[in-house]
C-alpha cells in the first residue's frame, strides 16, 4: 500500500457511524414482538425505555452497566475513527451514572482490501481512551467481513441509588446539554469531501472527548442528577422525546441555547445529510412541537450524533453550579431546557 496516499476509511463504506443505526420505528417494531421475559429483580433497567445500557444489580451498593456499541468508519483516520468508537461505547456507561471498569472490542475488518496494519492503528486509538477512562481493554472479537466495523462492549459500574435513567426526570428540572450537535451533517461533508477532517476539527475533537462528567462532580451534587442520556443515532429530538416519555413529563428545549459546531448551519444548508435526518423526523413526527424555524435550523434537531453530549436532568437549585463545574472541562455545556409537566406533545422547542 502506498504510504503517500493513506486511505480514506469513510470512502470505504456505504454509511458511517451512528448514522448508520436501524431506524427508530423499524427496532421498535421489531423488539414489540419479542417476549424477553424477564423477571429476574436484580435486572434493574432493561431495554423497555431505551436506555443507554442495562443494569444489573450485584448488591444494594453495587450494580453492573453493561452496552455494546459499534459502528462504521465516520472519519477518516483509522486511529481517530478508534478513539470515536471508544468515546462512544463508553459514553452508554457514563450516561446512566457509572464508571467504566473493562471493555472488549469488537472488530469486522475486509481483509481483502485494507491493510492488516490499520487494525493495529483503530486499537491503538480506541485503547488510548479505554485506558483515559481508567478501564481496561480485557479481549475481544474479530471477523473477516466486507465492511470495516468496529466498537466496544462496556462494563462499568454503579450505585443502585444513584442510576442516571430515562424515567429519571423530575418536573422542574434543568437540562444541560455537555456537546455541542451537529457531528452528522459535518461527517456527511467530510464523506462527500466536501469537508476534510482539518475543517471539522472541532466535531471530531469533541467526538473523541470522554463523557466523564462524573468524575467532575463532589459527590455532594452527584444526587442532583436525576437521569440523563446521551445524543447519539437518533438525534436531540428522539433522545429527548424518550427520556420525556419514559418519565412521563413533558420537555421544553430553547432552540437559541443550543450549541453547534461552526460550520453546522452552513453544513445543512447545503444538504449534507443522512438518511437519518429523515428518519429521526418521522420517529418524533406527532410527539413534538417546533417553532417556526427555518428548514436547516430545524435539521439539527434531527441530526445524528456520534459520540454526542450527555443531556443531563439536574434538578433546579444546583442547575447553575454544576453547569460551571462541567463547563471547566466541556466549554460549549449548557442548560438548554427545563423539564414541565406533561402534555399532549413529549418535546416543545421554542
Ligand atoms: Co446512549
Ligand atoms: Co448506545
Amino acid at each position: 500500500m502506498n504510504s503517500s496516499t493513506p486511505i480514506r476509511l469513510t470512502q470505504t463504506v456505504q454509511k458511517g457511524g451512528c448514522a448508520a443505526k436501524i431506524a427508530a420505528h423499524v427496532l421498535k417494531d421489531v423488539l414489540s414482538g419479542v417476549n424477553f421475559n424477564i423477571t429476574d429483580p436484580d435486572i434493574l433497567v432493561d431495554g423497555s425505555d431505551f436506555d443507554d445500557a442495562g443494569i444489573v444489580r450485584i448488591n444494594d451498593s453495587v450494580a453492573l452497566v453493561q452496552t455494546l456499541d459499534f459502528f462504521t468508519p465516520i472519519v477518516d483516520s483509522p486511529d481517530k475513527f478508534g478513539a470515536i468508537a471508544a468515546a462512544n461505547a463508553l459514553s452508554d456507561v457514563y450516561a446512566m451514572g457509572g464508571v467504566p471498569k473493562s471493555a472488549m472490542a469488537i472488530l469486522a475488518f475486509p481483509l481483502a482490501t485494507l491493510d492488516p496494519m490499520l487494525m493495529r492503528d483503530i486499537l491503538e486509538g480506541a485503547n488510548k481512551k479505554i485506558i483515559e477512562s481508567k478501564a481496561s481493554l480485557v479481549g475481544g472479537h474479530s471477523i473477516d467481513d466486507d465492511t470495516l466495523k468496529f466498537g466496544l462492549s462496556v462494563t462499568g459500574l454503579v450505585n443502585p441509588q444513584e442510576m442516571w435513567t430515562n424515567k429519571g426526570l423530575k418536573l422542574g428540572d434543568k437540562l444541560l446539554l455537555t456537546k455541542p450537535l451537529g457531528t452528522g451533517t459535518l461527517t456527511a461533508g467530510l464523506k462527500k469531501s466536501v469537508y476534510s477532517e482539518a475543517d471539522i476539527d472541532d466535531a471530531i475533537v469533541s467526538m473523541m472527548t470522554l463523557n466523564d462528567v462524573i468524575s467532575l462532580l463532589p459527590p455532594s451534587l452527584k444526587s442532583k442528577i436525576h437521569g440523563g442520556t446521551d445524543i447519539t443515532g437518533f438525534g436531540l429530538l428522539g433522545h429527548t422525546m424518550q427520556m420525556a416519555k419514559a418519565s412521563q413529563q413533558s420537555i421544553h428545549l430553547d432552540f437559541e441555547k443550543l450549541p453547534v459546531f461552526k460550520l453546522a448551519f452552513e453544513s445543512l444548508k447545503n444538504e449534507n445529510l443522512t438518511k437519518a435526518h429523515r428518519t429521526n423526523k418521522e420517529y418524533t413526527f406527532n410527539q413534538i412541537q417546533i417553532c417556526n424555524l427555518e428548514k436547516f435550523q430545524e435539521q439539527i434537531l434531527f441530526d445524528p450524533q456520534t459520540s454526542g453530549g450527555l443531556l443531563l436532568s439536574i434538578a433546579a437549585d444546583a442547575a447553575d453550579e454544576i453547569e460551571k463545574i462541567i463547563k471547566q472541562k466541556f466549554k460549549f455545556a449548557t442548560l438548554i431546557g427545563e423539564v414541565k409537566a406533561p402534555t399532549d406533545k413529549y418535546v416543545w422547542v421554542n
